[in-house]
């Protein structure tokens, strides 16, 4: 059969062929907009935790660029709380999946190192993986299981827009109601309201010298070298045409402890060299997005700029690490900033915030506007790391001997 329908197509002109592509693909696009829009309603709905009053954006508070304000999230149980602090959603489908890059040492050996993956962690390798996760945390929405959660969804106002064109049989089979789901939340967080690039960073990076302004270039002068935050807070373009503020390389920065020691990226690893770690977070509004690093220890960027210029000249205000031992101490701890440079720095980082989110907030508005121009998630799909709808396995390669070559099924668009 497939033969058969090989042979026909070698042999269609190619202009039956060019049809042919182009109503899959405007079937694809269409569904890709539905379901953006069926997403929202999903992001929103407090019904889908157990005891139901919790929704993704209980802890993604819009007003604060969609992270939790609070250091660590309480979840739906009442007691119960999460480790770490929520981070922002605001770009977060442009983070790429998890993956690993050979490098050169520098004695010329090759080493692998972990790039991208959701989570602080990268304990979920794509975004399809991470958003199925809060629905079955016992520290967050704390449902049971696919069952419970189809149960729920079945019985929502938008549940006619999330079953779309599927049959009765596929509409009771609680797995791939859940797949439609996960693959609702992650098109609507695609959307260009999420990806505004309007800050003025964007703008100077774009040529506008004028949208900084004087104390800010002498904080973005120390952003490039001194304080070389730019070596890993990335101001060019990599995966994206536009700057994300990160390589999405992961480090122990030796943060303050707070109770309970997290093994972030080597908690899954499993490789020594990697307990404590974390992935480098993008910049892009972290002036809304108070408190900081993994675990919300550092409540202002004030204090963030001090952390990296004076960690190692006094200890003791910073206290106890998690992990001490693969604290990264050649980057950071010790840059000899002047006060002056330390202000000029911090001021830098309110240029990173988003104007249309700013609007948001000024007119207390749920999501922000979009800006005009942006284009739509169609038109972006092959940047987008969810672009063939699944991540490739992951190499074995050292030091890696964790869990995480166990993959997810992933949904496509039309299934
Ligand atoms: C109880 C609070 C809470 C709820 C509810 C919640 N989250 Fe989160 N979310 C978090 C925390 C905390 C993290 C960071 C966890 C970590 O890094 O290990 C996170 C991380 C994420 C990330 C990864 C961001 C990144 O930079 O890696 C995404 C995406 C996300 N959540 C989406 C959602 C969606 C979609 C929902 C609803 C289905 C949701 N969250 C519900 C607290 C919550
Ligand atoms: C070696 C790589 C590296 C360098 C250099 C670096 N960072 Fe970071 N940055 C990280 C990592 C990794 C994290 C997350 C650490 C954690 O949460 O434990 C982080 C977190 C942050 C955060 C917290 C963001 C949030 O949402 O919680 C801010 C702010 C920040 N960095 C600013 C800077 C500034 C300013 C500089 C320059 C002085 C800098 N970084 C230099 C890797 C780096």
């Amino acid at each position: 059969m497939l033969n058969e329908i090989r042979r026909i197509l070698n042999a269609a002109a190619p202009w039956v062929l060019a049809g042919f592509v182009a109503a899959g693909e405007v079937e694809e696009e269409r569904e890709q907009a539905l379901l953006a829009a069926v997403g929202r309603e999903v992001l929103e709905d407090a019904s889908l935790s157990n005891p139901p009053g919790m929704s993704c954006t209980s802890c993604h508070v819009p007003e604060a660029a969609f992270a939790d304000p609070r250091a660590v999230s309480p979840g739906a149980v009442a007691g119960r709380v999460g480790r770490r602090n929520a981070p922002s959603l605001m770009y977060a489908a442009l983070i790429p999946n998890m993956d690993q890059e050979d490098l050169l040492d520098e004695a010329g050996n090759q080493e692998w190192v972990w790039q991208g993956g959701m989570f602080q962690d990268g304990s979920a390798r794509t975004l399809h993986e991470q958003v199925r996760r809060p629905f079955f945390d016992g520290a967050e929405m704390n449902l049971r299981d696919e069952a419970e959660l189809a149960e729920r969804v079945r019985k929502a106002g938008y549940a006619g827009r999330l079953r779309g064109g599927l049959t009765d049989s596929e509409w009771a089979d609680d797995g791939r109601v859940a797949q439609r789901v996960y693959r609702a939340l992650v098109e609507f967080l695609k959307e260009p309201m999420f990806r505004p690039f309007d800050a003025r960073i964007d703008d100077f990076l774009a040529g506008d010298e004028s949208a900084l302004s004087e104390q800010e270039r002498r904080g973005l002068e120390v952003f490039r070298n001194q304080g070389k935050c730019a070596d890993c807070h990335f101001l060019h373009e990599t995966s994206w045409p536009q700057a994300l503020l990160s390589d999405f390389g992961y480090d122990n920065l030796g943060v303050p402890s707070r109770g309970e020691k997290d093994p972030g990226l080597g908690g899954h690893t499993l490789a020594e060299g990697e307990m404590g770690q974390f992935r480098a977070p993008g910049l892009r509004n972290v002036a809304l997005t108070a408190p900081y690093f993994h675990n919300g220890s550092v409540a202002t960027l004030r204090e963030v700029v001090d952390f990296y210029n004076r960690r190692d000249v006094e200890p003791e205000r910073w206290g106890a690490t998690d992990y001490p031992e693969t604290v990264n101490r050649v980057d950071l701890g010790d840059l000899k900033l002047s006060d002056q440079e330390a202000a000029d720095l911090t001021a830098l980082m309110e240029a990173f915030t988003d104007r249309s989110v700013l609007r948001m907030r000024e007119r207390g508005e749920r999501y922000p506007e979009v800006v005009p121009g942006t284009p739509g998630s169609w038109k972006m799909r092959s940047y987008f790391p969810d672009w063939n709808h699944a991540a490739p396995p992951l190499p074995p390669h050292p030091p890696y001997r964790g869990r995480l070559l166990q993959q997810e099924p992933i949904t496509t668009l039309t299934h």
